[in-house]
């Protein structure tokens, strides 16, 4: 059986003003060199959108995870938007791109990746989730709700090829090193782990043998490519992405979503330092505006045909979202209202990048040993 692999692959290459939103010139150059490279015959198909000042690439194709001509396809896709970027004198031009010479793989290079290699279904939903100002363990609380949650997912309970539940791929990324749970079986020592979302994300989900789908065919994907971690230094964020497959054996489509609409709080927002609501929007509105967020979350929905693209429908556009939009609102008023105190901030640790060792610094022969 032929299988698909849908890779979204996605870099800052610069904004317009700030780190607001990618410019039209960008969105299009990248459709240019997709589109070649569907001529040529390496991609089945692409979308090129954005989320915020996130250039993001929705690719189909038959390579397989980590194909080299692929990645060097994305790469040099990013790079020739980058030189455009820096035309027009775009703000943060090319920051996420960290090397200077493609070797193999975008991995460790900057741009951030989620892919999957599938045996499409006869009619195979597929969900691409994109998230600007905030950090891959945003999608740690969405995705256990939408397949552990029989609150989120009334078909845990009710549908029987669902009921078995799933095993999650958990990433330590600190120690760089992974674990599979299972669900319910598992669920808290799961829930131990990632609700420390700064350290243990979830990188994949897969369906428990004897159901509907091939075990080893992941049926979420999570990027987790935390920039800081490979430049040793502040370079930009590491706004993540997801592919969530629905439907037939799956949560549904709108229990996926119905899983993004509590607007948690995730760290991000204002210079990858501080605490605020993921807030759902329609693609257009991924504007982060106030203090450069509040962090949005936006989806795009798609039927796969053949390893063709078809859609997209912008999933948060919708009325029904109102409230939660409202809901997040307020809570970046109340979160707003601490100022540069924690848990707005975040501890030190955490923070992006943090003029705080210099404060200390100064301030070092003027500390006294307490009586
Ligand atoms: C957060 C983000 C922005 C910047 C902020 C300062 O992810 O991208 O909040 O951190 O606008 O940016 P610089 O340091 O470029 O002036
Ligand atoms: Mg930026
Ligand atoms: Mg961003």
């Amino acid at each position: 059986m032929v299988k698909t692999t849908v890779s979204l692959i996605k870099a800052d290459v610069g904004s317009v003003p700030g780190h607001a939103v990618v410019h039209e010139k960008i969105l299009q150059t990248a459709r240019e060199k997709l589109s070649e490279a569907k001529k040529n015959g390496l991609l089945l198909d692409f979308y090129v959108t954005n989320c915020g000042d996130d250039t993001e690439l929705i690719i189909t194709h038959r390579n397989g995870v980590d194909s080299p001509e692929i990645h060097k396809l994305a790469w040099d896709t990013f790079v020739a938007a980058a030189d455009e970027a820096k035309k027009l004198h775009l703000y943060g031009a090319g920051q996420d791109l960290l090397k200077d010479a493609f070797s193999g793989n975008v991995k460790g290079m900057g741009p951030g990746v989620a892919e999957m290699e599938i045996t499409e279904r006869k009619a195979e939903p597929l969900l691409f989730f994109m998230m600007d100002k905030t950090e891959p363990g945003a999608f740690n609380l969405p995705t256990f709700k939408a397949f552990a949650d029989p609150f989120t997912t009334a078909g845990l309970v009710i549908d029987p090829s669902c009921n078995k539940g799933f095993r999650f791929e958990v990433w330590d990324i600190l120690e760089h090193k992974k674990v599979i749970l299972e669900t319910p079986n598992e669920m808290y020592a799961l829930l131990a782990l990632i609700g420390a979302k700064s350290r243990y994300v979830i990188k994949r989900v897969y369906p428990k043998p004897g159901g509907k789908l091939p075990p080893d065919e992941p049926v979420a994907c999570i990027s987790t490519d935390k920039l800081y971690q490979i430049a040793g230094e502040y370079v930009g964020k590491d706004d993540p992405v997801g592919i969530f497959r629905a439907q037939s054996g799956l949560p549904a489509v709108g229990e996926v979503l119905e899983a993004f609409s509590f607007p948690h709080l995730v760290s991000g927002w204002m210079r990858g330092s501080h605490n605020g609501p993921l807030m759902p929007v329609s693609q257009k509105n991924a504007h982060c505006t106030r203090f450069d967020g509040p962090p949005r979350v936006i989806c795009l929905g798609f039927q796969l045909a053949d390893g063709k693209l078809v859609g997209p429908t912008d999933m948060f556009d919708d009325p029904a979202f109102d409230t939660n939009r409202w809901r997040a609102a307020e809570i970046a008023d109340y979160m707003r209202r601490h100022g540069p105190f924690e848990p707005h901030r975040l501890p030190s640790e955490d923070m992006e990048y943090t003029t705080l060792p210099g404060v200390l610094k100064n301030l070092e022969g003027r500390f006294v040993k307490l009586e």
